[in-house]
């Protein structure tokens, strides 16, 4: 615009300074904008994370996580036939397991029937096209809280792992479709590997938890599988320092190395670096999850009325597939969809 454009800013005019580039052009117009935009969010992209519990007929809401339930598996199953519907490829289920069943080793996790694998198995039967995501760790199963076995203050790593491997196959027999290791034992994921394969599971997949990091926004979860209060102390001797960078790396590496068929960051929108880096080196199948802590503060602000709820889900999780992920673990997985499919 010759009106303006010959105005000097400094030595230049704008016509000079902004010659070669208006950036704004393809902005101005939503034709444009959807024509360039460089990442997009399906309902391909969405695991939804479930709790379930023992009885009937019966949901009980987590304070920290509105609109998400704990729930029997007849509640359950009916929900996952909405997710399914909804076009959800997988969901991934974590147990509350009653007080009484909680011991020093999470020795009710090696029970074929526990509520785990009743839900894999009433799922797969009711929902056969989804994929079932089973968390292989002890945490809701011990009664100290922690993912492995607790000997005199220290959380074991081998017998750990041999736990986690022996739960594992359980998991795989019982209609889970994808293990996840989540937690963080030196060599689980090749012994998972390994006991699968022994056991005539090779074709059950293993997404690992490759990159936990010791954080605070897990806090609602464990109100939801019940070990809010039981964890003594905190997970720092087994999960990764969240100042961490080079360190998640080798963490990725060693787990690929172990026979992982995915990898997943853990908590998402914090660790965007890590996302990008994990993605960029490996090219593998890279997952985040949006975890509860981040789930609770994007619906307590919206429901505040301080920030828009359902833009701020879809832009947290537009951003993590802008950073590299393939698919994001998240309690917003059914709203989400909606959203989507009202576009
Ligand atoms: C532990 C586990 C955690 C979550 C899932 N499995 C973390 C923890 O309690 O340390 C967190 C999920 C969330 O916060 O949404 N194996």
């Amino acid at each position: 615009n010759r009106m303006f454009g010959d105005r000097k800013i400094g030595a230049r005019s704008v016509d000079e300074i902004t010659a070669s580039r208006r950036l704004r052009r393809l902005r101005k117009a939503d034709w444009s904008r959807r024509m360039v935009r460089e990442s997009r969010l399906s309902v391909d992209d969405l695991i939804w994370p479930i709790f379930v519990i023992e009885g009937e007929n019966r949901r009980e809401e987590i304070a920290a996580m509105p609109g998400v339930y704990r729930m029997t598996l007849d509640l359950a199953v009916a929900q996952v036939e909405e997710a399914a519907k909804l076009g959800i490829p997988a969901i991934a289920t974590f147990p509350n397991i009653e007080r009484g069943l909680r011991d020093q080793t999470g020795s009710h996790i090696l029970d074929a029937d526990n509520i785990l694998n009743k839900a894999s198995r009433a799922i797969k039967q009711a929902v056969p096209e989804i994929g079932i995501i089973t968390d292989a760790a002890l945490d809701p199963f011990t009664d100290h809280g922690h993912d492995g076995i607790l000997r005199e203050g220290v959380i074991v790593n081998d017998e750990s792992v041999a736990q986690i491997a022996e739960a594992a196959v359980l998991q795989a027999a019982s209609g889970a479709d994808v293990i996840a290791p989540s937690d963080m034992m030196d060599g689980r994921i090749g012994a998972v590997r390994d006991a699968l394969d022994a056991n005539g599971f090779q074709d059950v997949a293993i997404m690992s938890y490759a990159t936990k990091f010791a954080s605070s926004f897990y806090g609602p979860y464990r109100e939801a599988v019940g070990t809010a209060g039981l964890l003594q102390g905190d997970k720092q001797t087994y999960y990764i320092d969240h100042a961490n960078s080079d360190e998640a790396m080798r963490e990725a590496e060693q787990d690929l190395a172990e026979g992982a068929d995915m990898i997943m960051v853990k908590p998402g929108l914090p660790y965007l670096d890590i996302v990008h880096r994990l993605k960029d080196a490996f090219a593998v199948p890279t997952f985040a999850y949006q975890v509860s802590g981040e789930y609770a503060m994007i619906k307590a602000a919206g429901a505040n009325g301080w920030i828009d709820e359902d833009r701020a889900m879809m832009e947290s999780l537009l951003c993590l597939k802008r950073a590299g992920c393939d698919g994001i673990l998240t309690y917003f997985a059914p709203q989400v969809a909606r959203v989507l499919s009202e576009r």
